[in-house]
């Protein structure tokens, strides 16, 4: 949540700042907000809304200066409002400060700072940080040291970048815990920090990523860095290979129907070099795994957080089956709180599209700690994901913008399923002609999926229909039940209809209650071996009275007599029908979403990365 960005060179300041902004706001667009060190004090600007807004602000006044900090915010203490965007300034303007993260100990902190004398001017707990500092500062501290001294007084995960007219052409940047990162961008004549590489990338490839309790000091001639002893460190300045792809929507009215449509050739680059056609095998040698070691495996335990849990979900179920290793995927944000049973013969996979993820790093961080082996499975190579991990699967998605994930679910699932085949093979457990009829079904779901994703015309017309409903039911088995939980979050988080995803054999234990012509009921029946089992359960459906919406194998002749709508999958063997049955619930949320004037790409609330807790 939220993005950060710093800015010291030749430049003006302010329109780099303000194109960084626009890249990172997919991180959070409460307000926005820069502020701009001047000779003659800071020059502020800040607004509720978008990035566009804050543009439009900075374009009528004269905000002037080659130093500077920005922010996109995701509210959490603090409504959305002017006052409370970032950055935050002092009280005689001399310093400002933007931060990602909770100040957990704000209460206690302000009312020292009141009794003090402070006078506040917003409702958030981020402004102690601007406070405290400006009160090191007028004691005769330099930046980075009222930064160092405020670090060591405030509870919680952050990320804080600063500036002062005191201390002028320096910004510094501070990382405590798992609140997103920092990354710094050496350049020449001018050096940036950034909550994320891709705002880096247009003034420079070359970067270093602070760790929790790093401060970074960035002038217009140098990048230095020191801990919060003051102690200098070194660091590595790392060159990235990748370069900023064009965020342009092309013909597509919105990122979503973009990124939907782009899932065959994501599924594509996922399994591209990964399967060895001539010998019908799986290949991850990034893993670095022998057969010794996953014989030793006693569990598998996925972790992730939204929609990255339900991919973690039908990967639990694929390494089950198919390698046989006991498997389970749990929340990240209560695995981390609840003495998991795991050590060095439990295999952890973190499913986190963004790698930042506070939740999921914080599971990740409990998993080091017992020891366990650790996999990530993340679109973003660097991110902070991929440091704690022993191992990286990339996904190889593409940058996604939309808010709502669609293709590196599909990635997710996919990579996963390579897994299982992976493991299953190095246990023992996969005999070499299922591997190479898994790897023929793999490599027919490019595809298959291209084929569904140019069947929109029957979503527009079902979304018409669905739009008025308060209420929606989702059913699936097995492997289909997380996308039953998916299906759900889709329509919840981009058309703002309650709607709930439930095992099909759990329907009788309670939600039947509820089950009315007013409660569409949306069923994962495509043919596979529990196919007449959700045969009963439409019959269940159907006979209270219930509508209902079957997702089917194409040619189906048996559940389609008797559902109210249909909606087709390919015939396709059991192992992809998960990434397959995916792409319906995609499209028909997607159709509900902009029927209803909602924007899919940017829903309200949300933000792509959750780095709060
Ligand atoms: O970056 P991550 O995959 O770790 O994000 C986890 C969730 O916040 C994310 O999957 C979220 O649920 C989706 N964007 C919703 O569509």
């Amino acid at each position: 949540m939220c993005g950060i960005i710093a800015y010291t060179g030749r430049q003006q300041a302010a329109p780099i700042l303000i194109e960084a902004l626009k890249t990172l706001e997919y991180r959070g667009y409460d307000s926005a907000g820069i502020a701009v060190a001047a000779e003659k004090g800071m020059n502020t600007a800040k607004v509720a809304g978008r990035v566009e807004a804050l543009a439009s602000s900075v374009k009528k006044r004269d905000v002037r200066g080659t130093t500077g900090i920005g922010h996109t915010r995701w509210a959490t203490h603090g409504g959305v409002t002017d006052r409370n965007a970032h950055p935050h300034v002092s009280t005689d303007g001399s310093m400002a400060i933007v931060h990602n993260g909770i100040v957990e100990n704000y209460l206690e902190l302000k009312a020292g700072l009141v009794a003090r004398g402070y006078r506040f001017a917003s409702d958030t707990d981020s402004e102690v940080i601007v406070h405290m500092m400006d009160g090191f500062m007028k004691d005769g501290d330099n930046l980075e040291t009222a930064l160092r001294k405020t670090a060591r007084m405030i509870r919680g995960a952050a990320a804080i970048v600063a500036l002062a007219t005191d201390d002028p052409g320096k910004v510094v940047g501070l990382r405590l815990g798992n609140a997103g990162g920092l990354v710094c961008g050496f350049g020449d004549g001018q050096n940036l920090l950034a909550s994320d590489l891709l705002a880096l990338l247009p003034h420079t490839n070359r970067v270093a990523y602070l760790e929790s309790g790093e401060v970074a000091i960035a002038t217009r001639t140098g990048l230095s860095f020191i801990d919060l002893e003051g102690r200098a460190v070194n660091k590595q300045e790392i060159v990235v290979e990748r370069t900023r792809e064009a965020a342009a929507r092309g013909k597509f009215p919105h990122f979503m129907a973009k990124e939907i449509a782009e899932q065959p050739q994501a599924a594509t680059a996922c399994l591209r070099q990964r399967i060895d056609f001539e010998r019908g095998r799986i290949e991850l040698p990034e893993l670095k795994l022998t057969a010794g070691e996953v014989r030793k495996l006693r569990q598998v335990v996925l972790i992730g957080m939204g929609t990255s849990l339900h991919a973690a979900m039908a990967g639990a179920h694929a390494i089950e089956a198919i390698a046989r290793i006991p498997a389970r995927a749990e929340n990240a944000s209560e695995f981390r709180y609840r003495e998991p049973v795991i050590g060095p013969e439990t295999l952890v996979v973190a499913v986190t599209q963004s790698g930042e993820t506070a939740d999921t790093l914080a599971a990740m961080d409990e998993a080091r700690r017992r020891s366990a082996r650790q996999f990530a499975v993340t679109e973003v190579d660097g991110s902070q994901a991929t440091r704690i991990a022993d191992a990286t699967l990339l996904l190889r998605a593409g940058q996604e913008i939309g808010v709502a994930s669609t293709k590196t679910m599909t990635c997710s699932m996919v990579v996963l399923t390579l897994l299982a085949l992976y493991l299953g093979r190095l246990r023992g457990e996969l005999a070499p002609d299922r591997e190479r009829a898994a790897v023929e079904q793999l490599a027919a779901l490019p595809r298959l999926l291209s084929a569904m994703t140019e069947l929109e015309d029957g979503y527009r017309t079902l979304a018409e229909r669905i739009k008025s409903t308060d209420h929606l039911l989702y059913l699936g088995r097995g492997p289909l039940f997380p996308l039953a939980l998916e299906g759900a979050l889709k329509m919840k988080e981009i058309a703002y209809i309650h709607a709930e995803g439930y095992p099909a054999g759990e329907m009788k234990h309670g939600f039947i209650a509820l089950i009315s012509d007013r409660v569409p009921t949306i069923v994962l029946a495509p043919r596979n071996g529990l196919y007449e089992k959700m045969l009963s359960n439409v019959n269940e459906v159907k006979a209270r009275g219930g509508e209902v919406i079957a997702i089917l194998t194409e040619g189906d002749e048996g559940i389609a007599k008797i559902v109210d709508h249909a909606l087709y999958v390919p015939d396709a063997p059991e192992l992809i029908q998960p990434m397959l049955s995916l792409v319906p619930m995609q499209l028909l949320a997607y159709h509900v979403a902009v029927g209803l004037n909602r924007d899919p790409d940017k829903p309200r609330n949300l933000a792509k990365t959750v780095t709060v807790e």
